[in-house]
């Protein structure tokens, strides 16, 4: 199977799943990129099952939308039964490493309100250590440059992603070569205290509850192993 077809795969075994966790009155809450895309356009196909959706950008919810799905503003919804959203990388412990479609913010919120986070990736994702991929930050457009030489600080390497504008209105500042060798949780505490970032892409204080990972010999279920 070439990586779009894992990625399939692995969307139709999170929509069997979603399908055992929800009922009529559920909200799924709905990730960003194309993992995430292939997974709505297949739990499109059981859209009375289930009440609505809130996404974690506005790419989601037009896609949704256009679906004939119901797409909830977050702060008018009290639960939200799943979120179902792909990653850049996972580890065995399955913290994450997102925002490669520059959504981070939106998608940790999702995350912190949903009851529970499937994570969907195809093997390519997979990783023994998180770091590789370089590390998305959310920053406020005037603190670039002091986000960025506190980053420089904590020994990575900024690189201000160009002509992005994120839906919340920042910018990104991908950060290479900031291995999480010790704790994942005390980097993205860190991250986080630099001011004027919003949030980074590390997923470590909250992380996947289950991975779905799509592989050449089928799906594989990876649930947290601390
Ligand atoms: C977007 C994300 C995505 O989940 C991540 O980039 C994976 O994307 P894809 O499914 O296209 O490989 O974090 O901000």
């Amino acid at each position: 199977m070439n990586q779009n077809q894992l990625k399939e795969a692995v969307a139709q075994a999170a929509v069997d799943y979603v399908l055992t966790k929800i009922d009529d009155g559920s909200i799924i809450g709905i990730g960003t990129g194309s993992t995430a895309n292939y997974f709505i356009d297949l739990i499109a196909l059981h859209k009375h099952k289930f009440q609505g959706t809130v996404a974690s950008s506005e790419a989601s919810a037009d896609k949704l939308r256009a679906h004939g799905i119901q797409v909830f503003e977050l702060n008018s919804v009290a639960e939200v039964t799943v979120y179902v959203d792909g990653a850049d990388e996972a580890n065995p412990h399955l913290e994450l490493i997102k925002g490669g479609g520059a959504a981070l913010t939106r998608e940790k919120i999702v995350t912190a309100v949903a009851d529970e986070f499937v994570c969907i990736a195809d093997e390519s994702k997979w990783v023994d250590y998180l770091g590789t991929f370089p590390l998305p930050v959310e920053v406020i457009p005037m603190a670039r440059s002091y986000v960025a030489r506190e980053l420089v600080k904590l020994g990575g390497d900024p690189v201000w992603r160009e002509g992005v504008v994120t839906d919340n209105g920042n910018l990104i500042l991908d950060v290479h070569g900031l291995y999480p060798t010790g704790s994942a949780c005390k980097l993205e505490e860190q991250i986080n205290q630099i001011t004027g970032t919003v949030t980074n892409g590390l997923f470590a204080i909250k992380p996947a509850d289950i991975l779905f990972l799509a592989t050449q010999q089928g799906i594989v279920t990876h649930t947290a192993n601390p």
